[in-house]
């Protein structure tokens, strides 16, 4: 089998991150999500891989941060798309890499609970021609949903519908044989002018091809708001096993379920888990609380931060307000200033938020 990974797209509902930065490098504990994703397709013992990348910069930063793969012992081919047209565009302009064979489609910027081996290992078994993964999610109208007949087998599926006929979302993992290139070709774009993967499932459905619907139990996360980057996060960490490699000082408290990564040093801080610091990151006299990564080189210096997620390269200092519940990018430097007029001074991206108190 091969694998598509999907690492272009706008990434919009992220910025002022995606100026700058494929939405799928942004770390959740301390590891971009498409090393995740990689990984968790080396591990179902697939080592053909494809990823989609955009045409511009982020595409780019896709390609220099992956290379050849050979970090995971895979290969690795990438297939520029010129614009952002759809799922369903991805699989068919990746046509010549994917051939005849059997692949699973996987969103580059997506998080699953015990990874894909079950999952592959089903599809391998069987003779369908299609299988989609499904999960119950609160807020159906968010996703694409699939209504099932009684006998389980798939009925429809509907894109982000108003009134969902069920609570059962698609989740960001396909898998397929060669019909899927029939498909993507018999289909026209919807409204939003995108090829849908949802209407060439439906297309393989109508034509009475075996579309096998496999239920999810574990979490999965979407990461393509700042809040569900922060779930992701929050999940990801709960399951991270602890290991102090750099330098506590005596002075210093740090829970059971922290990871220090080595040059970290953490001088006469608090340190609740589960948290994760970066190589070379020094928090001094400061309080990070649980839910929390901070990547590499940062110092956080007299100041107080929870679940958040803070990028390479940051300052934070002398704040006197806790930070919480947030996503800050590389680079940043947020910091108190003792000069005059007294008053909250900003030089910030474009589509940037803050909220103050
Ligand atoms: P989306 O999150 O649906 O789209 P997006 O990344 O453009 O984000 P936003 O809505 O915030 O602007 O995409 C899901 C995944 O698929 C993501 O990893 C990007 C990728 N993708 C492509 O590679 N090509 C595409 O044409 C589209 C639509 C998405």
């Amino acid at each position: 089998m091969k694998a598509l990974i999907l690492s272009g797209g706008k990434g919009s509902r992220l910025y002022p991150l995606t100026y700058t930065n494929a939405k799928q490098l942004i770390p959740v504990a301390n590891k971009p999500v498409l090393f995740r994703v990689i990984e968790a397709i080396r591990d179902a013992g697939i080592t053909d891989i494809g990823i989609i990348i955009g045409s511009g910069e982020n595409g780019r930063r896709v390609q220099e941060a992956v290379a050849t793969g050979d970090r995971w012992g895979v290969d690795i081919t990438y297939i520029v798309q010129e614009a952002p047209l759809g799922l369903a565009h991805c699989v068919l302009i990746a046509r010549d890499f994917l051939g005849d064979e059997r692949f699973v489609m996987f969103l580059g910027d997506n998080v699953i609970e015990g990874g894909i081996s079950n999952l592959i290992g089903e599809f391998e078994q069987a003779d369908y021609n299609c299988q989609i993964v499904l999960t119950p999610v609160e807020e159906p109208q968010h996703y694409g949903v699939a209504e099932l007949n009684p006998d389980r087998s798939i009925k429809r599926l509907v894109e982000k519908p108003r009134t969902p006929r069920s609570n059962l979302a698609l989740v960001g993992i396909y898998m397929f044989d060669h019909h899927i290139h029939e498909a993507v070709r018999a289909i026209k774009p919807s409204w939003r002018g995108e090829l849908e993967i949802t209407d060439a499932i439906q297309w393989l459905v109508d034509q009475g091809l075996k579309v096998h619907p496999y239920i999810h139990h574990g979490w999965w996360i979407d990461t393509g708001k700042p809040i569900d980057m922060l779930a992701a996060n929050s999940k990801v960490l709960e399951e991270l096993v602890p290991k102090i490699e750099g330098f506590v000082d005596k002075d210093s408290q740090v829970d059971e379920r922290v990871y220090i990564e080595s040059g970290a040093q953490i001088i006469n801080s608090v340190v609740r888990g589960p948290t994760i610091i970066g190589e070379n990151t020094r928090i001094v006299n400061s309080y990070v609380g649980p839910f929390t990564s901070i990547y590499h080189d940062c110092v956080i210096e007299n100041s107080e931060i929870e679940h958040s997620v803070i990028l390479e390269h940051c300052q934070i200092s002398d704040i006197p307000t806790r930070i919480t519940d947030s996503l800050i990018g590389r680079h940043v430097v947020i910091s108190h200033s003792e000069l005059k007029p007294r008053a909250f001074k900003f030089t910030l991206g474009d589509h940037s938020r803050l909220g103050l108190i």
